[in-house]
């Protein structure tokens, strides 16, 4: 994963310090990976680094305490594949002589025999990573021309790279390359940039070179030349972007996991916005399919990864309800390596936030190079993602910044729901009854979700007894443990609840499709493991509350979400003695819009339990929001 930030300025310009810029992006970067983070500048024609583990706060300070200052530098932020988070591991990293620093995001897959054949040259490497190979690989082919010493050394890698290299022998100027990782030049007044991402930089610039795979790129003080791998120069057109810099704050919120899941309400209609009527008609701007395409689909192929993931199997029973197209659901990093069936009767959904994640990249890659045609459901406008599909749908969800996924999973869901009912419109099988009752479902889930989120004591209620103390307990936690189970499309969202909770509060939490849990899960239900059950979806009620008596049975303490109205839920689940509400209650909706409600409640669970367990639940450990290595 990793970020990278690098800049190259003139003292006379008005740009700010470049330490400070790159200081600055780091922080905007750390969505990418938080272990560790570094900078290398040129002082006096030498290079000096700094390197600290974890966040960017420890490196800022010592940058300040020893007053780096610098028009030309290269900076980057770590999410370890190779080697644990510490200081050594940190980037960037230098060669033998330390006239030559190297920033990468990536992984070099042959490290291994190039690390033999370096240290058998004589080279000494420091770290564990496998990122190190490159800076000594370009001292090996260093003779006098950094560029065509990057060039050469990139021919030797195997794997994805986005690097920056930085040479006290070349005082103005960064070589930079890119391959399967993304890569962005700012070009400024003054100064130019390189970075993982466009809203890092749009303080400085709105004007960018997007560097392809295959291509490098010479950034100099008055200009920037690009090349491909073979040294071809590559003309590039310098794109005008209009965004804001839009740079998000906690507004008041402490932590932004919470604000986001607060803003739901208005992310679900921004979503929807001008994009529904009242009558059920369903407009996608971009979304416009060639003739034929639709009517001779044969399968629908939904891939991502994680929440997006659960996502795409609530978008499986969605689609395939409403348009008898068989849809399959993969996870991204299984899909490619499956031989999937495809071709141009097939059609790839790709969902994700970030539009980064490497995995998904890779699956619409493999699906395009089979004759498929993707169709991306991403949040962020910029991303690869956006640029790579046949056609975007983006959820229009806000900047996400907690690593853990919220509004952009219920706006994932909204964005499928629309293109299955415009597929569904398109092929005429829903009747114009149906379809204004539809409308009226959705448009009703904004002030819905803003009720659940109005009513959250019994949430908070279960959140403490969830995180309570045990000092008996080697965790010093009473549940280390806790199981979510559910049927049909509730399934989807037990899991989406089990993942945010494991993944904020570090309890064990595990989701089992209900039916599943006489087929050996069971054998784990203990009065010591709590179990939340979902009851949204009618059609599996009675199998479901069997369920619930079979937990209950083994003395599981049980808590459901369950609808308003649903009163019989109350006399089959046996009251806690020292928690006083166990049943989170729903507004009632249609069954395929039940997930979004019930996604509420299961993100304040993981986020109030992790808050009363003493979690970082922003930046949970050893993740990254965003994903960018296979
Ligand atoms: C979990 C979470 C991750 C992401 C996954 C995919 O809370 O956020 O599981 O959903 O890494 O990321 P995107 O959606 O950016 O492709």
């Amino acid at each position: 994963m990793c970020g990278i930030i690098g800049c190259v300025s003139s003292l006379q310009s008005n740009i700010p310090d470049g330490v400070e810029i790159m200081l600055g992006g780091l922080e905007r970067l750390s969505y990418r990976g938080y272990d560790s983070a570094g900078i290398a500048v040129l002082e006096e024609n030498r290079i000096k680094v700094i390197k600290r583990k974890g966040k960017v706060a420890p490196l800022a300070e010592e940058v300040k305490r020893v007053g780096l200052q610098s028009c030309i530098g290269i900076a980057h932020t770590r999410w370890a594949t190779h080697g644990e988070p510490s200081d050594k591991n940190a980037h960037p990293h230098l060669d033998c002589k330390g006239h030559i620093a190297c920033v990468h995001n990536g992984i070099i897959e042959n490290y291994l025999p190039l690390r033999r054949h370096l240290q058998q040259q004589g080279h000494t490497l420091l770290s564990d990573t496998d990122s190190e190979v490159i800076v000594h690989l370009v001292e090996e082919h260093y003779t006098g021309n950094l560029e065509e010493a990057v060039r050469e050394a990139i021919q030797r890698l195997i794997g994805s790279f986005a690097l920056v290299a930085l040479s006290q022998h070349h005082p103005h100027s960064l070589i930079v390359a890119r391959k399967d990782c993304p890569l962005i030049i700012g070009c400024g007044q003054g100064g130019n940039f390189v970075a993982s991402d466009i809203p890092v930089l749009l303080s400085y610039t709105k004007k960018f070179i997007i560097l392809e795979n295959g291509e490098m790129a010479k950034i100099s003080v008055d200009g920037v030349s690009v090349s491909n791998f073979s040294g071809d120069k590559v003309s590039k057109d310098i794109q005008q972007i209009e965004w804001e810099n839009g740079k998000v704050d906690k507004g008041g919120y402490s932590h932004f996991m919470l604000k986001e899941i607060e803003e739901q309400p208005k992310s679900i209609l921004d979503t929807m916005r001008g994009r529904l009527n009242s009558d059920g008609l369903v407009k996608l701007e971009g979304i416009e399919f060639p003739a034929g395409f639709l009517s001779n689909l044969q399968r629908i192929y939904i891939v991502a990864c994680g929440t997006a993931y659960h996502a795409a199997m609530i978008g499986e029973h969605i689609f395939e309800d409403l348009l008898r197209i068989p849809v399959e659901v993969d996870l991204a990093s299984e899909f490619r390596y499956r031989n999937p069936i495809l071709d141009k009767r097939s059609l790839v959904i790709a969902i994700s936030q970030s539009g980064e994640t490497a995995d998904t990249l890779a699956s619409i890659a493999e699906a395009q190079a089979r004759g498929s045609r993707v169709l991306a459901i991403v949040n962020v406008v910029s991303s690869t993602m956006s640029r790579q599909a046949d056609w975007t749908l983006h959820t229009r969800a806000g900047a996400e910044v907690a690593v853990a996924s919220t509004k952009a999973f219920t706006a994932q869901q909204i964005a499928l729901f629309l293109l299955a009912l415009r597929f569904s419109q398109h092929a005429g099988r829903i009747a114009g009854g149906i379809m204004e009752d539809i409308a009226h479902s959705l448009m009703a889930l904004p002030a819905q979700v803003q009720s659940i989120l109005d009513n959250s004591k019994p949430v908070l209620e279960l959140c403490r007894w969830l995180a309570s103390k045990d000092t008996g307990n080697n965790s010093g936690f009473r549940f280390n443990d806790c199981f979510f189970i559910g049927r049909g499309l509730d399934d989807p969202i037990a899991r989406e609840g089990a993942l945010k909770l494991r993944e904020i509060s570090y309890i064990n939490a595990v989701a089992y499709a209900a039916g599943e849990l006489k087929h050996g899960n069971i054998a784990l239900i203990t009065p010591e493991s709590p179990v939340i059950a979902l009851l949204t979806q009618d059609r599996v009620r009675g199998k479901m509350v069997s369920n619930i008596m079979e937990v209950i049975a083994r003395q599981a303490p049980v808590i459901a979400v369950a609808y308003e109205d649903d009163g019989q839920i109350a006399e089959v689940i046996p009251p806690i003695a020292d928690l006083p509400s166990q049943i989170i209650r729903i507004p009632r909706t249609i069954a395929w819009l039940a997930p979004i409600l019930a996604s509420i409640p299961l993100q304040l669970i993981a986020y109030y339990t992790g808050i009363n367990r003493g979690c970082d639940v922003d930046q949970p450990r050893n993740l990254a929001k965003s994903v960018t290595v296979e």
